[in-house]
């Protein structure tokens, strides 16, 4: 559904979640800023996950290592060299594709014009294909396609070319900017940085396989085509988790994360049929076993986290270019030898999520235009709803007018809440309009102090999503929002 996409966008802007990146200057491609709506979300989704992962698991412990690593690390993870996407230009328009994503445009053609066998037999040898490395085989894949015209013009296309995603910069006064030995990368992932620490976090934390390490940061890949809003960024947050374990069981804790990961999604509050498995058909270069969760995105099923079995490959790597070893002493006994394990490199069970798309599925999740028009009138409104544990602000207050002493009852309140969850404070325009400012930002609720609440010190209470008002006691406010938000 493009037109939810486009409205979901537009109300983004409008109420301050996101904005394209230096916008004064027309926006950068797929680079975005979090504004003030925006910024609250996001850190309320990164702290349900922080706790989800290194509180409520006994075994996983969090670090917040650097973006710059050494630059070893990236061809020690194989980035260096494998980090790549097939690409093509189109020599007449001078336009530039990721072969993936015009394979899937076309498709999507076929698709609308009815032709669904057509469509899936496309995506299949593609998929295929782009598995063997058989490049010639993809642009002939381009060239054969009876719909290329109309998404590209009369399509003249280069070869398909391999393009590695890093960017990159030079560090310190440099010599010269193609002098290997001083260029750095962005990382493209967080978990190298998960990696090279394992001993030390292992070590100082006296940590007892299985046990994982958690971790959020910013991530930067040079996407081709990056359009789509925060689905596909250039600058972009992951939260990541790997997870280590004995060599052998990776099947069975492949599982368990799978699931796991799934219970957190669902935990929110959407059904189930929004989301589903997909197993990967090519795996990347380090996995034995893949797949993603997709959610329903208004722009359809895809990925949203992926969850990987990584066997040894990573510490693996590491030994073999740092020389150092990476090694785990598992006293405990193998029942079948009546030794105990001993020494080993730990296998991998990685968890990783984009925030940004998370981000992006709660608010495409939460986004409702409702009509509530009766015989009388027409009426409308736009409401988020939010999970409240989610949503930026938890309570706004307002006095119902400026004057008889209500505003000051209303800052007490606002006063007395604000050390517990965000609170906000409003005492223009009418009631009606305020109420409607707080459901597009997904304020789970709203308290009016009116002239009865001098009286009998109660307030009315007004619920976002059935937008029923009750009244309740000042003094019972505090804890009936942090109940509800927490
Ligand atoms: N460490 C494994 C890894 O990075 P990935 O499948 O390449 O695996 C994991 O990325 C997650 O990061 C994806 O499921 C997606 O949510 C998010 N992600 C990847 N590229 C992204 C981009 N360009 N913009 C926004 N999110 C992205």
């Amino acid at each position: 559904d493009t037109n939810k996409f486009q409205a979901i966008i537009s109300h983004c802007k409008e109420y301050g979640f996101i904005f394209p990146s230096s916008e004064i200057y027309d926006g950068l491609q797929a680079v975005y800023d979090y504004g003030q709506m925006g910024s609250e979300l996001k850190k309320n989704i990164k702290d349900y996950w922080w706790k989800s992962m290194t509180q409520l698991h006994d075994n996983i412990v969090g670090i917040d290592a650097a973006i710059f690593m050494h630059p070893t690390t990236w061809k020690a993870s194989g980035h260096v060299d494998g980090f790549n996407d097939p690409m093509i230009d189109n020599k007449d328009s001078k336009k530039r594709y990721r072969v993936d994503h015009l394979i899937e445009a076309f498709a999507e053609e076929l698709k609308s014009a009815g032709k669904e066998d057509e469509a899936a037999a496309l995506i299949s040898d593609m998929e295929k294909m782009d598995a063997a490395g058989d490049l010639a085989g993809l642009k002939k894949l381009i060239e054969d396609n009876k719909i290329k015209c109309a998404v590209s013009g009369t399509a003249n296309w280069t070869d398909i070319r391999q393009f590695n995603l890093m960017f990159s910069t030079e560090f310190g006064s440099t010599v010269s900017a193609d002098d290997e030995d001083n260029k750095v990368y962005l990382r493209p992932e967080t978990a190298q940085g998960i990696f090279v620490n394992f001993l030390n976090v292992q070590k100082t934390g006296r940590m007892k396989i299985p046990f994982g390490i958690a971790q959020i940061g910013k991530a930067f890949r040079n996407e081709i085509v990056a359009r789509q809003f925060v689905f596909r960024m250039r600058e972009f947050e992951q939260m990541e988790m790997q997870f280590f374990i004995r060599p052998g069981t990776q099947q069975e804790w492949y599982e368990y994360w799978k699931n796991e990961r799934l219970k957190w999604h669902l935990s929110l509050g959407n059904p189930s049929e929004e989301y589903r498995f997909h197993d990967h058909v090519k795996l990347a270069f380090y996995a034995d076993a893949a797949c993603d969760i997709e959610y329903n995105f208004p722009i359809g099923f895809k990925e949203l986290e992926g969850i990987h079995s990584r066997t040894n490959y990573d510490l693996t790597q590491h030994e073999k270019y740092s020389k150092k070893k990476l090694q785990y002493f598992d006293n405990d006994v193998d029942p079948e030898t009546g030794k105990p394990y001993g020494n080993y490199v730990p296998y991998v069970i990685e968890t990783s999520i984009g925030l940004d798309r998370m981000f992006l599925s709660v608010i495409s999740a939460a986004y409702t235009d409702e009509d509530l028009s009766t015989p009388e009138k027409p009426d409308s409104r736009v409401v988020l709803k939010l999970p409240a544990k989610l949503a930026p602000i938890k309570l706004a207050i307002f006095p119902l007018v400026k004057k008889d002493g209500l505003p000051e009852i209303a800052k007490k309140i606002m006063q007395d809440c604000k050390q517990e969850f965000k609170c906000f404070y409003e005492e223009k325009d009418a009631i009606g309009k305020r109420y409607r400012r707080m459901d597009a930002v997904g304020t789970p609720f709203c308290i009016t102090v009116d002239h009865q609440t001098k009286e009998d010190n109660t307030v009315t209470i007004r619920h976002r999503d059935s937008m029923e008002q009750e009244r309740v006691s000042i003094e019972v406010i505090k804890q009936l929002v942090l109940d509800a938000t927490r």
